[in-house]
């Protein structure tokens, strides 16, 4: 489908409620499919990703009924799915889960397959394949990629230090950890999200921390859980970019999580555009675990490039397409570096990004590792998602601000993770066209 953008010609205005946080969602899913009891689950994200490991957990046995937002999970008794679990576009569904079954004991002697789509299916499994089978797992794959064929058994703990910081990697190694007898413990390089060892305890689960460490002992089953999902900040951060693009905007979105470490996004416009971004308590501070707040923005007299420095990047990581964006309507030079990561997302982000940005008259050099771009004029075009949510939403943001109309292909690919997208920006005041 291709959605068509037109320069704003007005300020944006007005409140925006963002959908479910998409990390979390796929973590409440998970983990109330293995309590035992019922968990229900607050402001559950309904996109593609996140109801793809609903479906998975409904597969594998657990009771899920759900009405909107709010879930039901009958969970804590697997058996062998009957069909194979497809993860649909979402490397964090197949990760999770994957370390979540390799070890548990009601799927001994089962063979479950994992698959996904093809965005999917080109990336990278072999940073889960090996920890997990260094704890004893049986996982087949295709050189490294899905799909996996998962054959659950006895595993041991494990004491690891990951290369790359990844809450992914560390949060497959963690629910793998669940089913080992001992301490499994995981050392980062960096600061990744924490929403695993936040969600754990209020399913009943002790997980110890320290600075860039995570440590639980297994063998231990979870209980069920009431959660809040928190608005999810990858999502808010389109509307906050678009109120930060258009002359004169004020907006507010929230309750939205302000994680520290996934708040990256404001820490790089707090820098380009100091006081843009201001935070509000609400009466309700948290959702479970996770610390919510609501967000003002203003549009800044200007956005100035900046580099961003690299221990940011796991804490921004999905926001670098939009970031990307904000540079290139913004004055002087944005650098991204230590940013490699981004070319085994759900596309080659550096890649991709600085192909479509290019199609609109942006200066962009790209590295391995990064990209510089040089902020100006930005031209109308027809640009392509190439099957990535966050570029879609990315390209749809920069539009307000180009010369004229821009039409993004592939658009469709937003439903993975903000189906209503285009409806919030258009309650702002964006004018948006679908076809
Ligand atoms: C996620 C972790 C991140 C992020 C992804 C969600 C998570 O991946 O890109 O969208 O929920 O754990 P990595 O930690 O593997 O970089």
């Amino acid at each position: 489908m291709k959605l068509t953008v037109h320069p704003a010609a007005s300020p944006l205005t007005g409140r925006v409620t963002p959908p479910g946080d998409k990390s979390v969602s796929h973590r409440a899913a998970i983990f109330g499919g293995l309590a035992e009891g019922t968990t229900h689950i607050e402001g559950f994200l309904e996109a593609e990703d996140t109801l793809a490991t609903l479906a998975a957990m409904s597969s594998l046995g657990a009771r899920v009924t759900r009405d909107g937002g709010r879930v039901r999970i009958d969970g804590g008794r697997l058996g062998a799915p009957s069909k194979p679990l497809d993860m649909g576009n979402s490397g964090t569904g197949m990760r999770l889960l994957t370390g979540a079954l390799c070890g548990h004991p009601d799927l001994f002697g089962a063979r479950v397959e994992v698959i996904g789509d093809a965005s999917l299916s080109r990336r990278p499994m072999q940073r889960i394949i090996e920890p997990l089978g260094a704890m004893g797992a049986r996982i087949e794959s295709s050189d490294g990629h899905a799909p996996l064929v998962v054959e659950p058994r006895q595993l041991k703990p494990l004491d690891r230090e990951l290369k790359v910081a990844s809450a992914q990697v560390k949060s497959a190694i963690l629910l793998a950890g669940l089913n080992a007898a001992g301490e499994t413990r995981v050392v980062e390089p960096g600061v990744s999200r924490d929403h695993t060892e936040r969600l754990l305890p209020a399913f009943g689960v002790a997980v110890d921390r320290a600075e860039g460490e995570a440590r639980l002992r297994g063998p231990v089953r979870l209980k069920a859980a009431r959660i809040k999902v928190p608005g999810d900040l990858s999502s808010a951060a389109f509307m906050i970019a678009a109120a930060a693009l258009v002359p004169g905007s004020k907006i507010s979105i929230g309750p939205v999580g302000v994680n520290p470490t996934r708040d990256g996004f404001l820490r790089i416009l707090e820098r380009m555009a100091p006081g843009a971004v201001e935070r509000r308590a609400t009466e309700d501070a948290s959702a479970g675990a996770e610390p919510v707040a609501i967000l003002d923005v203003t549009c800044p007299a200007q956005l100035v490039g900046s580099p961003i420095p690299a221990e940011w990047v796991p804490l921004a990581i999905d926001e670098f397409p939009l970031v990307m964006a904000l540079a290139a309507a913004g004055q002087g030079e944005t650098v991204i570096s230590g940013a490699a990561e981004l070319r085994v997302k759900e596309s080659d982000r550096l890649a991709v990004m600085s192909r479509q940005l290019r199609r609109l008259g942006v200066d962009v050099e790209e590295r391995p590792d990064g990209a510089t771009v040089r902020g100006g004029r930005v031209s109308g075009g027809r640009v392509e998602s190439e099957g990535d949510h966050r570029i879609a939403m990315s390209l749809a943001v920069l539009a307000l601000v180009a010369d004229g109309p821009v039409e993004i292909d592939g658009a469709e690919w937003i439903r993975t993770s903000y189906p209503a997208f285009a409806q919030d920006l258009e309650s702002l005041g964006a004018r948006l066209q679908w076809r």
